[in-house]
C-alpha cells in the first residue's frame, strides 16, 4: 500500500495536534510516510513541532517529520497539501471583530466586515501556497480550510482555475454529529444529505438513513424546540459562545421551517440581537487566545519539556477525520459523499453558474462531481445572491487593487445598514490591514 507523504501549511495552527493525532489513529486507512509542517512563523511552528516529534516517537516511529519554513522543502514531494493558515493570526481576528462592533455591527471572523477584512488578506497568502505546490509538487491536493474559505474559494476558481484544490468546511459536520446525536443516530455517517447554499450560509433540505427513510420530520422538530442543543455533554462545545449559537438555531430555523439551517445564518438574520449581546471589548478572538491558544502551545510546552505526551490532554480532533475521507476519496477513488465549496455550474439550477457554492459531490481520483440540487426558492437565492456578491466583489477588490469595489463589497453585505457606516468601518479596517491587504486605489 502507498505510502502518502502530508503536508500541513499552516503547522503552528492550534488545529495541527488534534489534525496528527487523527492521521496517527487513521493509519490503516490512510498510511503515511512523512509529514511536512510548513508555517511563516518558525518559533510558533517549533512548538508544536517539538510536541509532535514526541507523539510520533511514542506513536508512530516510522513516520518521518519535517518542520521547516522553506517552501522547496515543504512542498516538494508531496501528496496533499492541508491548507488551515490564518493570515495576521489572532492579533488580526481580534480587529475584524473589534472595529465593526464599534461602528455597531456584527463582529464576526467569516461574516460580515469581518469576514471581508480576513479575506483580503487571505487571498493572497493561499495563492502563494498553491503555486508553491503547483511548482514543486504539480500532481498533488490541496485540500483547503483556511477562511474565510467561501472567499478563499472564489479566488482560487477565478485566479488559479487549473490547480487541483478542494475547498471543504467542518461546520456542516458538526453540526450533523449533533442532528444525528439528537435522534439517536450512532453517528453522522449513518445519515445522507441534501444541502444548498454557500459556505457558512445553507440550509439542510434532505436528510435520509442509508435505507431511505426521512430523518428530517423529527431534525426539524428538534431544532424547532432546541436547536442543535442536545443532552449530550461530550458533544457540547466548551465554550460558552458556540452553546449559544447552536441554540439560536431555533430562532434561524422559524424562517424556513422546512429546512434545517446552518449555525452562521444568524449573523445574518439576527445581527441586532448579536451586536447587542457582544462585548466590544472582549470578543470570540480573546476568548480563544485565553482558550485554545493557550491551551494547545501549554500542553504541547509541556510535552517538549518532559520528552513525553503520555500525560498530555491534548486529543484526537475526531470530526477533523472528514480531512482523511476526502484524502482517501482522492488517493482510493472511494467516490465518497462529501458536502464541498465547489463552482456551481448548474447543480443549483437557477443559480449563478460561476458561484462557488456548498453541495453535496461525490468525490474520487479525478475530484469532485457536484450532486444537483434544483431550483432553489426565492428567499434562499435573494439572500445567496447578495451575499455572493460580497464574495466576488471582495476578490474583484483583490485582483484589481479597488477601493471602490471593497466599500461596495461591505455596503452589499446584509449585516451593514449603509453606505456611509460601510465607508467608515472600510476606513479603520484598511488602517490596521496595510501590512496585509494590496495597495488598494
Ligand atoms: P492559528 O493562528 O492558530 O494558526 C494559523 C497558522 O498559520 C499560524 O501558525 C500562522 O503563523 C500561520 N500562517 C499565517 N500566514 C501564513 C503563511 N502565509 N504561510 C504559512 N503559514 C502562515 O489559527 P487557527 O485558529 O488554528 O486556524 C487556522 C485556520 O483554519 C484559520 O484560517 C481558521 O479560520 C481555519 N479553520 C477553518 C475551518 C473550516 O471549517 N474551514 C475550521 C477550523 C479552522
Ligand atoms: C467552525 C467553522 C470554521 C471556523 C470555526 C471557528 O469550525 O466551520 O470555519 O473557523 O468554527 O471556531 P473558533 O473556535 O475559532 O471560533
Ligand atoms: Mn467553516
Amino acid at each position: 500500500m502507498k505510502q502518502f507523504t502530508i503536508t500541513i501549511a499552516g503547522g503552528g495552527s492550534t488545529f495541527t495536534p488534534g489534525i496528527v493525532l487523527m492521521l496517527l489513529d487513521n493509519q490503516e486507512k490512510f498510511p503515511i510516510k512523512e509529514i511536512k509542517f510548513y508555517d511563516n512563523d518558525e518559533a510558533r511552528q517549533a512548538t508544536i513541532a517539538g510536541a509532535t516529534e514526541v507523539i510520533l516517537q511514542e506513536k508512530a516511529p516510522n513516520i518521518k517529520l519535517t518542520a521547516t519554513t522553506d517552501p522547496e522543502t515543504a512542498f516538494s514531494n508531496t501528496d496533499f497539501v492541508m491548507a488551515h493558515i490564518r493570515t495576521g493570526k489572532y492579533a488580526m481576528r481580534e480587529q475584524d471583530e473589534k472595529i465593526p462592533l464599534k461602528h455597531g455591527v456584527v463582529g464576526q471572523e467569516t461574516c460580515g466586515p469581518g469576514g471581508i477584512a480576513y479575506g483580503m488578506r487571505s487571498i493572497g497568502d493561499v495563492l502563494e501556497l498553491v503555486d508553491y505546490m503547483d511548482k514543486y509538487s504539480p500532481d498533488a491536493w490541496f485540500l483547503n480550510y483556511s477562511n474565510p474559505a467561501a472567499i478563499v474559494a472564489e479566488a482560487t476558481r477565478k485566479l488559479r482555475p487549473h490547480s487541483n484544490i478542494l475547498n471543504i468546511c467542518d461546520m456542516p459536520i458538526g453540526i450533523e454529529e449533533l442532528m444525528a446525536d439528537a435522534i439517536g443516530l450512532s453517528s453522522r455517517k449513518e445519515m445522507e444529505v441534501d444541502y444548498f447554499g454557500l459556505n457558512h450560509f445553507g440550509w439542510w433540505t434532505g436528510i435520509r438513513d442509508k435505507a431511505g427513510n426521512d430523518l428530517l420530520p423529527q431534525i426539524r422538530e428538534h431544532v424547532s424546540k432546541y436547536g442543535y442543543v442536545t443532552d449530550n455533554e461530550s458533544l457540547q462545545h466548551s465554550d460558552a459562545s458556540w452553546n449559544s449559537t447552536f441554540a439560536k438555531a431555533k430562532d434561524v430555523q422559524a424562517l424556513d421551517p422546512e429546512t434545517v439551517p446552518n449555525t452562521y445564518l444568524k449573523y445574518y438574520f439576527y445581527p441586532d440581537h448579536e451586536v447587542a449581546k457582544s462585548d466590544a471589548s472582549y470578543t470570540r478572538a480573546n476568548e480563544v487566545m485565553d482558550g485554545r491558544e493557550k491551551f494547545i502551545f501549554g500542553e504541547c510546552q509541556k510535552i517538549i519539556d518532559s520528552q513525553t505526551a503520555k500525560d498530555s490532554e491534548l486529543h484526537i480532533d475526531e470530526h477533523a477525520s472528514y480531512i482523511v475521507d476526502l484524502a482517501r476519496a482522492i488517493a482510493y477513488n472511494t467516490k465518497e459523499r462529501m458536502l464541498l465549496i465547489v463552482e456551481n455550474n448548474g447543480a443549483i439550477s437557477n443559480f449563478d453558474a460561476t458561484a462557488m457554492v456548498e453541495v453535496p459531490c461525490i468525490v474520487g481520483s479525478k475530484g469532485p462531481e457536484p450532486l444537483t440540487q434544483g431550483e432553489i426558492p426565492r428567499f434562499h437565492k435573494g439572500l445567496m445572491e447578495q451575499q455572493v456578491t460580497v464574495e466576488k466583489l471582495v476578490v474583484e477588490a483583490f485582483e484589481y487593487g479597488s477601493y471602490q469595489k471593497l466599500w461596495q463589497a461591505l455596503t452589499v453585505s446584509k449585516i451593514v445598514p449603509s453606505a456611509k457606516v460601510a465607508k467608515d468601518i472600510l476606513d479603520d479596517l484598511l488602517e490596521v490591514n496595510k501590512p496585509y491587504w494590496p495597495e488598494l486605489t
